[in-house]
């Protein structure tokens, strides 16, 4: 099957992270020392040049005045996730990333875990991902499984049982940067798929709001709006923060907590002390399956 035209957006938030890694560290929003490895050739020499501090705050500059806000949400979305990782109280037995793209935290995990780790995206982009760490890394870890998934078409949780995956104990799942792509059938369906896993799992994923994708509220992100929904089409679901909590009520999950613009501001940004604030437009939503 031809992939998606979204197999192609895994790139972005490793380039973002890659580039985000060469602030000093008491300015970074995210730490990830291994996005720049992951990345084709390309991207790689194009990463390495905004070492140069006055050409990372270009590119910065200029992914502002293309999205305002995206680049302070995606960096502090990721950092959430990765708070959500390491949170011990969560008691997790198995990592499973959804849409996983070229994310390094399954890599990240395996430097001092043995914790399985489960990452499915489409075919196309598992090819890739297994390429580049076997080139950046030699291996793939043995507690690390990836494997091709269509949300539009497969039960997740049939192929993660094909791979392996024993629903046995609980799980964190990572769905990061994915729903938005999802028509609504493929985004409710997967969260009837989950309804499956055990309770005292978790699910930490992120959405764009229903009234940008309706295009009522484009909460100054025009660009964004021309380039997602008109032109390219590839956003095609969303959710309303006020809404997200009944929606996972349905399909058995609690939600436990959000971020947005001001919890990123408050919790990430300010101590950075950065003049750069977080677009309203993308939340962040953690769930316990009870
Ligand atoms: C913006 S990227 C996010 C990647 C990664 N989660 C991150 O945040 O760095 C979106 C990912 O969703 C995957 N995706 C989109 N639609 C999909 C579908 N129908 N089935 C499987 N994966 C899909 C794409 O292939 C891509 O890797």
């Amino acid at each position: 099957m031809a992939p998606n035209p979204a197999a192609q957006t895994a790139f972005g938030p490793m380039v973002l992270a890659a580039v985000e890694h060469h602030e000093a560290a008491g300015r970074r929003l995210v730490d990830d020392d291994l996005a720049e490895s992951f990345l084709p050739a390309r991207l790689r020499t194009l990463v390495r040049l905004t070492r140069f501090g006055p050409l990372r705050a270009a590119v910065i500059a200029a992914s502002e005045r293309a999205g305002p806000g995206l680049w302070a949400s995606i960096a502090c979305r990721k950092r959430f996730i990765d708070d959500k990782v390491s949170d011990p109280a969560a008691e997790i037995d198995t990592v499973v990333i959804l849409g996983s793209g070229l994310d390094t935290r399954p890599y990240r995990i395996a430097r001092y875990s043995d914790l399985p780790v489960y990452e499915l995206d489409q075919a196309v982009n598992i090819e890739r991902k297994t390429a580049a760490v076997q080139r950046a890394l030699g291996d793939i870890p043995a507690s690390v499984h990836l494997a091709g998934v269509d949300f539009e078409h497969d039960d997740v949780m049939t192929v993660l049982a094909d791979n392996g995956f024993r629903d046995t104990g609980r799980s964190l799942f990572i769905w990061e940067g994915v729903t938005q792509y999802l028509t609504p059938q493929a985004l409710h369906g997967t969260f009837e798929q989950l309804r499956a896993v055990v309770p005292g799992s978790r699910l930490v994923f992120t959405y764009v709001r229903q009234d940008f994708i309706d295009g009522t509220n484009l909460h100054g992100a025009e660009a964004v709006y021309r380039k997602f929904r008109r032109r390219r089409q590839v956003w095609k679901s969303g959710m309303e923060p006020e809404s997200v909590e009944e929606i996972l009520r349905g399909y058995g999950w609690r939600v436990i907590e959000q971020a947005g613009p001001s919890y990123y501001r408050d919790l990430y940004i300010r101590p950075t002390g950065r003049k750069i604030s977080a677009s309203p437009i993308e939340w962040t939503a953690l769930a316990i399956k009870d």
